[in-house]
């Protein structure tokens, strides 16, 4: 088991998690091939429904086994198989704790239906008493404390809602997309999912690696990993994608990697330009307050240190 962590393996998740004696991850995220006849390198999606639908009872029997007692499975599928999943899930004793909507921006335009714009994220955990959930490290302020000054708002913000916008497929043009990997996800989803049930140290499986952003967004919160992927091509992009990553020292003036890490991810969950931010007193006050919960209040912050921070990544 120890020679997986911290690698992208090339093979078939089954068969290789099938070697597998022992329970070693505390949260899996799965992104299989939809059968919508995507083109892969190495994988071929479309086949029978049938077909489909035992395979994904295979593999997530597979990845069930390697779950430990308290650790959380998520799963990316599309309208097609969702109630399958959901279906296949509750035989495997798997409790389901949110049904998350991923509405993404750029939906692919279709001549004779409506624009196909989501995807299904189930949320599931092996115990529904005991798991890790880190409430803190994925608040967001409230409408209550941005638009409405209400004194009910409760100052720790409040949890993001289970339909995630914002989130946009990662397009051709964007500066994040690989360029070899046809569905790259994108990495603040990602991070929300880890922060949210993992800890530091804990380890990550993403059986269906592609184009290992999974295993990039663990590395930046400082989680280990495990990805697995068929095709040679993408696990070689993947580890190249990977050591790029870990040759970058990313801090931002007095902020440490840790801090820089978290300030990019409470920016790109907000949702609103760092320039308005740093411009505007009550917004700069939420933006640090929120900042220090998310940091766990370990530090003061102060308006001016964010400010600057804010000045370096946006204005
Ligand atoms: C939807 S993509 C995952 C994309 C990934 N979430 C990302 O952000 O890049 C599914 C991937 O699963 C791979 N795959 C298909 N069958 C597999 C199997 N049995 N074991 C491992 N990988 C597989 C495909 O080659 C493809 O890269």
């Amino acid at each position: 088991m120890r020679k997986l962590v911290n690698r992208i393996v090339c093979g078939d998740c089954i068969e290789v998690l099938g070697k597998v004696r022992e329970p070693f991850a505390e949260l899996i995220f799965a992104d299989p091939p939809f059968n919508i006849g995507y083109k892969y390198d190495k994988y071929q999606d479309k086949v029978k429904r049938k077909n489909y639908i035992a395979w994904t009872k295979d593999w997530m029997g597979a990845c069930k086994k390697v779950l430990k007692p308290e650790g959380s499975f998520y799963i990316a599928i599309g309208d097609d198989y969702a109630a399958n999943v959901k279906v296949i899930a509750d035989e495997l004793g798997l409790v389901m704790r949110n049904w998350i909507i991923w509405h993404y921006t750029f939906g692919q335009q279709m001549k004779n239906k409506f624009a196909r714009s989501h995807t299904h994220i189930f949320y599931f955990v092996n115990d529904g008493k005991k798991f890790t959930f880190n409430d803190r490290a994925v608040r967001v302020p409230s409408d209550r404390q941005l638009t409405y000054n209400d004194s009910r708002a409760k100052a720790e913000g409040k949890m993001p809602d289970d339909v995630w916008n914002g989130d946009p497929r990662v397009c051709g043009t964007f500066k994040e997309r690989t360029g070899w990997h046809p569905c790259q996800m994108p990495e603040s989803l990602l991070k929300r999912i880890i922060a949210a049930s993992s800890n530091a140290g804990d380890c990550v499986l993403d059986p269906f690696s592609g184009s290992g952003t999974t295993a990039a967004a663990a590395v930046q919160l400082g989680r280990d990993y495990v990805g697995i992927e068929v095709s040679e091509k993408y696990v070689e992009n993947a580890e190249k994608r990977l050591a790029e990553l870990k040759g970058q020292r990313d801090s931002n003036g007095d902020l440490s990697a840790a801090e820089t890490s978290e300030f990019k991810r409470l920016l790109s969950d907000i949702k609103m330009p760092a320039k308005e931010i740093a411009g505007n007193e009550k917004l700069l006050a939420l933006f640090t307050n929120q900042f220090s919960v998310r940091m766990n209040n370990q530090k003061r912050y102060k308006l001016k240190e964010m400010a600057t921070a804010l000045k370096d990544f946006g204005c």
